[in-house]
């Protein structure tokens, strides 16, 4: 890859609650000036709707222009693969992209992807990813949560995924849902090295609001 050549990531959203933390990492992404890859399955379009009342386009080109004019992107920017597109280039580890982030991440995807199903692309994409040993950050999302969730949990771990739970710290003292949300998504762009400043970090004096 030249130096010049912009980052590329894929973001996986799933039908987990938490459909705010996937679409605010979209824009942190997009904004940091990063390629982004988005897949998304059927059950994300319902929660997305559900949260967000978003009505999340079920054809790939639809949403990607969707989300393209939505975030202000120029062509390339953002891509948007369906479900069963064998010919993306996450579906290939001669093609693999730089990091792959799957949130929100529900419980059915985390055990796919735990027992390399690979029976649609994200989870494909999930397995390339650590098969050619590429980071892969995990945001799941439910309570309680059973023997199997966290065995599933363990396995990805122990397989060299990051399991970074939606579970917002309160120590930053947040006053508004989006402070809970940035505050996800800023654990989730440390983790993929890319910069942010969504929230104070430990010992650091908070920015003033409106910065
Ligand atoms: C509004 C809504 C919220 C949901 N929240 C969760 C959740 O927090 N965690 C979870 O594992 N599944 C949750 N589900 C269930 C998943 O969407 C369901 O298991 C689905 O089959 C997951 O499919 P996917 O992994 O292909 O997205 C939720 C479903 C709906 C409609």
């Amino acid at each position: 890859m030249s130096a010049a050549a912009p980052r590329t990531i894929t973001l996986a959203w799933t039908g987990a609650s938490g459909m705010p933390y996937g679409m605010r990492l979209l824009e942190c992404l997009l904004r940091g000036g990063v390629r982004v890859y988005l897949l998304y399955s059927q059950a994300a379009q319902v929660v997305a709707k559900q949260e967000m009342d978003l009505a999340l386009p079920a054809r790939a080109r639809e949403a990607e222009e969707f989300l393209a004019r939505r975030f202000n992107v120029g062509e390339g920017a953002l891509r948007v693969f369906g479900r069963e597109e064998w010919f993306a280039p996450v579906a290939s580890g001669s093609n693999p992209a730089d990091a792959m982030v799957i949130c929100p991440c529900s419980m059915g995807t985390l055990a796919a992807v735990a027992c390399g199903l690979a029976d649609n692309l994200i989870e494909r994409a999930a397995d390339v990813m650590m098969k050619e040993r590429r980071p892969l950050v995990l945001v799941p999302r439910e309570t309680p949560l059973s023997a199997i969730h966290l065995e599933n949990m363990l396995r990805l771990a122990h397989a060299g995924a990051t399991i970074l739970p939606a579970n917002p710290g309160f120590y930053h003292h947040p006053a508004r849902v989006e402070d809970l949300v940035d505050f996800i998504v800023g654990r989730v762009l440390d983790q993929l090295r890319e910069p942010h400043q969504l929230t104070p970090r430990w010992c650091e004096t908070p920015a003033p609001r409106g910065e």
